[in-house]
């Protein structure tokens, strides 16, 4: 018989070795890594550490939640080996971890960024750091022939998004990481409408993978957050000092929730992604919509690009539809299932306006040269039924 204490142990040894090795799948990790500070109970979920402090001298190394929590060191431990990284560093938000990246240039910098950008990071570039004296180059980064401005640039940092938020532009990861490689600039990919399962930009060069957890990584809408992911011991030293300098850490609630989230990201994108498909392919048939964009589709521009660099398509969607904005917000209004909300990424469906939602803040010149139209819709797919998805919007678009 174990005494007590001996129990006490070797139950806390159990919780540790847990803890998956890097070869193992993809889902095995997702539910396995985030699960250690079981301490003597045996817990098989870790709890919340809602604590703002820690005693001085505990093993762990804790000090001040600011610059370090359980919660958010094993989400982090949970995203590093789902990015196939070494390390990832978790924010506040997905416009934290944005923070965080750019406050590591300095006036002068050169930023190429593809024009084609979620619009708060326009807004992050063009109302925030631009005073500071940053300079931002947006190019469209599809195409080829534009990529020589990185090297005439010689830019910090290029920074990337693909799929595109909200035309579904795919970008050339790899090519681009190189191109970005070649000229000493960092390359960052916005991973947040793909996730982890679906596209892993550090395995293919990138040199930062960030992403809005807020979206498919949590999942269920329910709380905010982001992540910076790298294999570069000096870029972790940057964002683990962001992290506590600029007081961008989430609260240990929300990375509990984020972490509980990220363990079902596997089936979750597989369901996304097979009926954003297939409701894709429906709406390209559909008289009263001009064009639909989906990775997916044939024909989508970068189909071919997408299908090699991406598993699935996703969970987002875009149709063009024959109407003016007043139009094209009544048609949002009708859908029953797909509630009109900003955000994406949840298990619940959501539709968006971006003329009049997510790029609002983007200048309506911006937007138009971009593609960005008044009839333009983003649908966030999510997991209920596809049958009574494509009876909510056929019910909208026939009104
Ligand atoms: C592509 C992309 N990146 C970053 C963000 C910002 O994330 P958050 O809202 O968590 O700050 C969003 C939010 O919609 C997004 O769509």
């Amino acid at each position: 018989m174990r005494g007590p204490r001996a129990r006490a142990v070797v139950v806390w040894v159990q919780a540790e070795t847990m803890q998956t090795n890097d070869s193992a799948g993809f889902t095995t990790r997702a539910v396995h890594k985030a699960r250690g500070f079981a301490g003597s109970t045996g817990a098989v979920m870790p709890p919340v550490f809602l604590t703002a402090t820690f005693a001085s001298g505990n093993p762990d190394g804790f000090d001040y939640t600011r610059s370090g929590n359980p919660n958010f060191r094993l989400l982090e431990q949970a995203v590093a080996a789902l990015e196939g990284a070494r390390y990832a560093t978790c924010f506040a938000s997905g416009v934290s971890a944005m923070t965080a990246v750019v406050s590591t240039l300095q006036a002068g910098d050169v930023v190429v960024a593809e024009e084609n950008l979620y619009g708060c990071t326009y807004r992050l570039f063009e109302r925030v750091f631009a005073k500071f004296g940053l300079r931002v180059r947006y190019v469209d980064l599809a195409q080829r022939s534009n990529w020589g401005v990185i090297g005439a640039e010689r830019p910090k940092l290029v920074w990337l998004e693909s799929p595109t938020n909200p035309l579904l532009k795919v970008v050339d990861l790899a090519g681009l990481s190189a191109a970005g490689a070649d000229v000493g600039a960092a390359v960052l990919v916005d991973n947040t409408f793909a996730s982890a399962y679906l596209q892993r930009p550090v395995e293919l060069g990138a040199t930062l993978s960030l992403s809005s957890t807020t979206k498919y990584i949590n999942g269920h809408s329910d709380c905010l957050g982001g992540v910076v992911a790298t294999n570069d011991s000096v870029w972790q030293e940057r964002m683990v000092f962001a992290q506590k300098a600029l007081g961008l850490q989430p609260s240990p609630f929300d990375a509990w929730l984020t972490a509980r989230g990220q363990r079902t990201l596997a089936l979750r994108m597989d369901r996304h992604s097979a009926t954003a498909l297939e409701l894709a392919r429906w709406l390209e048939t559909h008289a009263g919509v001009r064009a639909v964009r989906y990775p997916f589709l044939p024909s989508h521009p970068q189909y071919e690009l997408a299908r090699r660099q991406m598993k699935s398509g996703s969970g987002i969607l875009t149709a063009e539809l024959e109407c003016s904005a007043a139009e094209a917000l009544a048609f949002c209004r009708r859908l029953r299932l797909f509630t009109l909300a900003e955000s994406l990424g949840g298990v619940e469906s959501l539709v968006c306006h971006p003329a009049t939602m997510t790029h609002a803040s983007v200048p309506a010149e911006v937007r138009r040269q971009v593609g960005i139209s008044d009839g333009l819709v983003r649908f966030s797919v999510g997991i209920e039924d596809v049958e009574d998805l494509r009876r909510d919007l056929e019910a909208a678009l026939h009104a």
